[in-house]
């Protein structure tokens, strides 16, 4: 049904750009200092992330079966895959981030002269531009299978 494609697409979009704006948001605050508040700033964007994220997967999910071109135009395509995969790629390196922030917020919360270790801050800081590397991909796939590339 049209009204449901439209729908869908437009909470598509609303939430894959939430989820930009989060990744952009992590990106940043990282570079800065990290006084605790930064810190408790992080761990509560990072649990929209994993919101956004479970939300893109159901709305996702929807696009693929009820959109006006059947779900089998994307099951058979590898451009729709490739953008599965990028998808998950992203889920996978935001993983070692969350933990972190999560351990780094608690140790800031028990102990007022926390500091971030420096290993661990290279970790996170390179997992994060990895993550945005290739999300960057995502909208590169998605673009090019709406356009029938793939099949
Ligand atoms: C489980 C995850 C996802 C599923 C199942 C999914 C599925 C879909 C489907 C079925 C469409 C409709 C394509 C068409 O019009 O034929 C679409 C479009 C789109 N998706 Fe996703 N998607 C997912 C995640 C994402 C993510 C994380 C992004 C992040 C950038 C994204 C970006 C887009 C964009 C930009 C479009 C519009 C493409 C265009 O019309 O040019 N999607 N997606």
């Amino acid at each position: 049904m049209e009204t449901t494609d439209l729908a869908l697409a437009i909470v598509h979009h609303l939430l894959v750009f939430s989820l930009a704006g989060i990744i952009g948001a992590e990106f940043v605050l990282i570079r800065g200092d990290l006084p605790a508040a930064t810190l408790k700033r992080l761990a509560g964007i990072d649990r929209h992330y994993g919101i956004i994220a479970a939300l893109i997967i159901i709305v996702g999910i929807g696009r693929v079966f009820w959109s006006l071109k059947g779900w089998e135009f994307y099951i058979h395509n590898w451009v729709f895959w490739a953008k599965m995969a990028a998808f998950g790629v992203v889920g996978l390196l935001s993983i070692v981030p969350t933990v972190r922030f999560i351990s780094w917020n608690r140790q800031a919360g028990a102990n007022p002269s926390f500091a971030v270790p420096a290993s661990e801050l290279v970790s996170v800081n390179a997992y994060i531009r990895a993550e945005a590397f290739v999300f960057l991909l995502i909208p590169v796939f998605a673009a090019a299978m709406a356009r029938g590339y793939g099949i």
